[in-house]
């Protein structure tokens, strides 16, 4: 894998035989509509390392630098709208500029918007985040990174364990704990009911790498052998409950239950990353929507509206270590005011039930409509949604784990991407890795641009 984290060369397809000239003709397409885009790239080259603000948003053939975003809609530099799928790596369940979300920063940047004191607000959302997802106490961060690293943390400290399970193919962040087994190449991943921890990133020490036990999504019995294996050792395990940096693999039934009961009875925790799934997937994330409450939540993405904002949930028993001081949770900007009043007016005003329920109606349309395009072109893919998120799977069986996704052929993934963008949709770029996220603003006309395009897209890859 290299150190951005972008995945390595797949098996080809047997069914797009011809990518590559169609792949540079859709590049060259693109580049030809965004002649300021490079331009800024070019001078942002000079003072930005890679011309960008984060590596990810290094997208192949170039960075898309954009101007403003209204409703299901974002501006690029060159003036080209497009509806936004990509939905700022998981952020944007609100839209852009929501009234209410514009509405509450507004007011609070009118009052100051920075104290390290928390303000009654964090109240208001710690309730909501409580009724939501079942777990009675929350602090706050900025970032999933940060909520993750406080989950580790707090699963070591609650235990006074170092070792730690985590899933492979499984995002987590960028601290050191957790960039482990990302999306490892084939050839370096080891057997798939043994696999090997792999650093994610350069720069991640071989001691923490050692401290992460890897395994296969939906695989119970490599939780049970790792426990087995290392008696009165580990910690805990943390899982996306349904993985989205894989495309999207749902959880086997019983799987989550299964795993937590695995621990539970070695005296190990579990934690749920729900920077993505939080609010994405349902009201009350994977958590209420597969009925297994873990010991540990971390929120992020969508949370904040569209402000930098994290959330970490626990049981009385995980996160009394905060009260009694044995685990410091810090941050200066924890519980920031203006942070705070975006995500009360997100949870409250913006991800109301009619909000849902109209997410739910374009999810049935698209998931149904993609489907229908797919059959029509006679590909062997199929369509994954979980509430807000959904993505085509490029391979002719259920995706269960990393070593299925492997052999997806990611050029597929970067032609859809391509022609998305080319008609007016911007989705996530690292096409097969990323899934889109509708928003409470799209309408029916939104997901029929994108059913159009997949159309243009099947055409192209069926010749
Ligand atoms: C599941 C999951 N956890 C954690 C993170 C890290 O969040 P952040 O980029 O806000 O640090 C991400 C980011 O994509 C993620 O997808």
């Amino acid at each position: 894998m290299g150190v951005a984290g972008v995945p390595g060369t797949t098996t080809i397809s047997p069914t797009a035989p011809a990518l590559d000239p169609i792949i540079a003709e859709q590049e060259d397409l693109f580049l030809r509509r965004q002649p300021k885009s490079a331009a800024i790239g070019a001078r942002a080259r000079a003072v930005l390392a890679g011309g960008a603000t984060s590596s990810w948003q290094i997208a192949q053939p170039q960075a898309v630098w954009l101007s403003h975003g209204l409703g299901s809609k974002i501006y690029d530099v060159d003036g080209t709208e497009y509806v936004d799928l990509h939905g700022g790596y998981g952020v944007s369940l609100v839209g852009h500029a929501h009234p209410a979300i514009v509405r509450a920063v507004t007011e609070r940047v009118a009052r100051g918007t920075h104290f390290a004191q928390p303000t009654e607000d964090a109240l208001v959302v710690a309730t909501e985040l409580a009724r939501r997802f079942g777990l009675p106490l929350w602090r706050f961060g900025n970032s999933g990174t940060e909520a993750t690293m406080d989950a580790v943390h707090l699963m070591r400290a609650a235990t006074g364990r170092d070792l730690v399970i985590k899933v492979e193919g499984c995002y987590h962040g960028h601290h050191d704990s957790v960039e482990v087994s990302v999306l490892p190449e084939a050839d370096e991943a080891g057997p798939p009911e043994r696999p090997v921890s792999v650093p994610g990133n350069t720069g991640i020490p071989q001691a923490f790498v050692d401290l992460v036990a890897v395994v296969g999504f939906n695989d119970v019995a490599a939780v049970a052998r790792v426990l087995d294996e290392n008696p009165g050792r580990v910690a805990g395990m943390i899982v996306e409950p349904v993985m989205m940096n894989a495309g999207i693999i749902p959880p086997d039934p019983g799987y989550l239950a299964a795993v937590r009961d695995l621990l539970h009875a070695e005296g190990a925790l579990l934690a749920f990353d729900e920077v993505k799934t939080g609010l994405t997937v349902s009201p009350g994330g994977a958590t209420a929507a597969y009925r297994v409450t873990p010991d540990i939540i971390c929120l992020a993405k969508a949370l904040g509206g569209g402000l930098p904002v994290a959330a970490i949930g626990g049981t009385e028993a995980v996160m009394g270590l905060i009260s009694d001081g044995t685990y410091e949770q810090v941050g200066t900007f924890n519980g920031n005011p203006l942070s705070m009043a975006a995500a009360r007016a997100t949870l409250l005003e913006a991800l109301t039930p009619d909000a849902y329920a109209r997410v739910e109606r374009l999810r049935a349309r698209l998931h149904e409509q993609v489907t229908e395009v797919l059959r029509t072109y006679d590909l062997p893919w199929h369509v994954v949604t979980a509430g807000a998120k959904g993505c085509i799977s490029f391979l002719d069986r259920p995706v269960r784990h990393l070593r299925d996704f492997h052999d997806i052929d990611e050029r597929l993934g970067h032609l859809h991407w391509l022609v998305q963008h080319n008609g007016g949709v911007f989705l996530p770029p690292w096409g097969k890795v990323e899934q889109w996220l509708l928003s409470v603003q799209h309408d029916e006309e939104d997901a029929d641009r994108f059913v159009a395009n997949v159309a243009t897209f099947a055409a192209l890859v069926r010749g």
